[in-house]
């Protein structure tokens, strides 16, 4: 039995996946991506391989994906991160028609066909007002950890009106809510909603067609489930291996890979 791995390397987190040849998930890897990026690719991969008691040589083909895909030196090839979110989702919720990725530093709505592949995208542009990052910077200005964020936001009653574009600015204006006597509830509530417009926005330009798949980090976020499914008014798909969607999607295009370099005993003479 062949390994497929993919290792996508994103701007804020290294996931890494491993396959078997029945498309399963046999091991993975978190690590954060930090200034050594080709130190992050070959770190996941090894705690991936690692976790799974799996040998380098067992594995067959990787991909690598993501912002830094071209730093996965030891892959065989690179695939960018929206075909491989698309084809991880569409493994995972075969009904997929649209995904949304939110990581560290963009968002990313697609439309994919039945079969997985990529019809359209969108992109946030310029401004993370719509990530990760976002998040991050309301965890920093509340000192409240990053697990905590959805929870926080989910006791909120009365959410506050989240009005800046530019995560620069965030900080600020969650202090000054702070400042005005605000709840750090109401505040959080307030800023998951602000990312859950701005997303759905970004999801209305490529066509919001049922299923709908949350991919990426972000999808860890109870709070970031819960208010984009009220601004789509549908539930959106969320698997344990959310995060992992990018790596997985990746580990299948290595799997294609083997699988059609195996000529079939019946084709061999005819070569
Ligand atoms: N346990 C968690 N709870 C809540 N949020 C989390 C958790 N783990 C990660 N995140 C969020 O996920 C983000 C990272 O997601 P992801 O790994 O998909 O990003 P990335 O692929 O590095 O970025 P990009 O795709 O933009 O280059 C973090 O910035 C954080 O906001
Ligand atoms: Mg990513």
């Amino acid at each position: 039995m062949a390994y497929a791995a993919g290792v996508d390397v994103g701007s804020t987190q290294t996931k890494a996946v491993v396959i078997n040849e029945d498309r399963n998930i046999v091991a993975r890897a978190l690590t954060d991506t930090g200034a050594n990026v080709m130190r992050a690719a070959v770190s996941a991969f090894e705690e991936a391989l690692r976790a799974g008691g799996i040998r380098e040589e067992e594995v067959e083909y990787v991909v690598g994906t993501g912002y830094g895909r071209y730093k996965v030196t030891f892959g065989n090839t690179q695939v960018t991160e929206i075909s491989c979110h698309g084809r991880g989702a569409v493994q995972m919720f075969p009904a997929t028609r649209t995904v949304v990725d939110m990581g560290g530093q963009d968002t990313k709505a697609i439309s994919v066909s039945p079969d997985g592949e990529i019809l359209d995208f969108c992109m946030n542009d310029k401004c993370a007002a719509g990530t990760g990052r976002f998040l991050g910077a309301a965890s920093s200005a509340l000192d409240i950890p990053l697990e905590e964020l959805g929870p926080t936001a989910l006791r909120g009653q009365r959410p506050v009106k989240i009005s800046t574009t530019c995560t620069v600015f965030a900080e600020t204006e969650i202090l000054s809510w702070l400042g005005k006597g605000k709840k750090i509830e109401d505040i959080l509530l307030g800023v998951h909603k602000s990312i859950a417009r701005r997303s759905a926005g970004l999801l209305r330009r490529v066509g919001i067609h049922d299923e709908v798949t949350f991919t990426g980090g972000v999808a860890r976020n109870v709070a970031m489930i819960e208010t984009l499914n009220e601004q789509l008014g549908l539930r959106v798909n969320v698997s344990e291996e959310s995060h992992f969607m990018g790596a997985l999607g990746a580990a299948l295009f290595g799997l294609d890979h083997i699988l059609a370099s195996r000529v079939p005993a019946g084709e061999r003479w005819e070569q």
